[in-house]
């Protein structure tokens, strides 16, 4: 796709068959990195709470800090459609509250905003879609509900679950989100939501018949040394950046770095004058 990718040209993709390819990131040489490489979208996700802060889990994660990254990923001005996580209790408390927490991303430059959850939070999504923002949904294994829900579970194993799933998915696309991540939940399920909406689903952990697919920056290039067990590990980061760490002590410690063309001399009559200059101070210094 020539130009600025955003949420309509997700659903045309959709309709013309082309999968859909997302990665989070919350820098500028993450989002640079993910934009030279071709990725659609770029989610500032609130995994950033987990993978940037270190978390145990992404409820921790406030507006501001969102908005933080937000911003370095912008300033990469990625042709991706980049998406700004809502962080936990950021829009579930009322309507408005949802909208100028929506309002605030969209004015600083995301694309389009991410909100957890189906039908129990299906009139904030309406306000925040009546405003003029377009809204991403998130349903299967929402992680901003891990206590209710028990952990991270796998989700819709039941008829109960994946019937929830398929409700919470329709209503998403009743009130006009431009598309769904599911999380987490047995590829069945996600298959079925796919057929279903005509909105694009994106998938993380669902299996492979979404329109899409998203993966955290961390967990793809082996940063995170615990992904998820869903997560394809791309690279090993972790000892790839530790072994050259690792290099850099040990040159450090024996010498061998900084070499010459790491530094920089004085022009040789300079230094000379200035040599010369620096004894006769010490000798005064030494005979005051
Ligand atoms: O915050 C995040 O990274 C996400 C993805 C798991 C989709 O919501």
């Amino acid at each position: 796709m020539k130009g600025k990718i955003l949420p309509h040209h997700f659903i045309k993709m959709k309709r013309e068959g082309v999968k859909i390819v997302m990665i989070t990131a919350y820098t500028y040489y993450q989002a640079l990195i993910a934009d030279a490489a071709g990725v659609d979208g770029i989610l500032v996700g609130d995994s950033l709470g987990m993978v940037i802060m270190g978390y145990q889990s992404t409820l921790p994660v406030t507006l501001p800090q969102i908005a933080h990254h937000l911003k370095a990923v912008l300033n990469a001005k990625p042709k991706a459609l980049v998406i700004a996580d809502m962080p936990f209790l950021s829009y579930e408390v009322s309507r408005d509250e949802a909208v100028r927490n929506a309002g605030k991303l969209i004015k600083l430059g995301a694309d389009a905003v991410k909100v957890e959850g189906g039908t129990e939070i299906i009139d904030k999504v309406e306000a925040m879609i009546k405003a003029g923002i377009p809204v991403m949904g998130h349903i299967g294994l929402n992680p901003q509900r891990y206590l209710q829900l028990g952990g991270y579970k796998l989700r819709g194993k039941t008829v109960d679950d994946a019937m929830k799933i398929i409700e919470d998915a329709k209503a998403l696309e009743e009130v006009g989100v431009f598309s769904i991540v599911i999380e987490f939940t047995v590829a069945e399920v996600a298959k079925k939501v796919t057929e279903i909406v005509k909105i694009p689903t994106i998938c993380i952990g669902s299996g492979p018949y979404c329109d899409g697919q998203v993966l955290v920056f961390h967990d793809l290039l082996g940063i995170n040394p615990n992904p998820p067990p869903f997560a394809k590990v791309y690279v090993n980061g972790f000892e790839l950046f530790k072994e050259a760490i690792k290099k850099y002590v040990s040159e450090v410690r024996q010498n061998m770095f900084p070499e010459e063309k790491y530094y920089y001399r004085m022009p040789k009559e300079e230094y000379n004058k200035f040599n010369a200059l620096l004894k006769e101070k010490l000798k005064k210094i030494k005979h005051s």
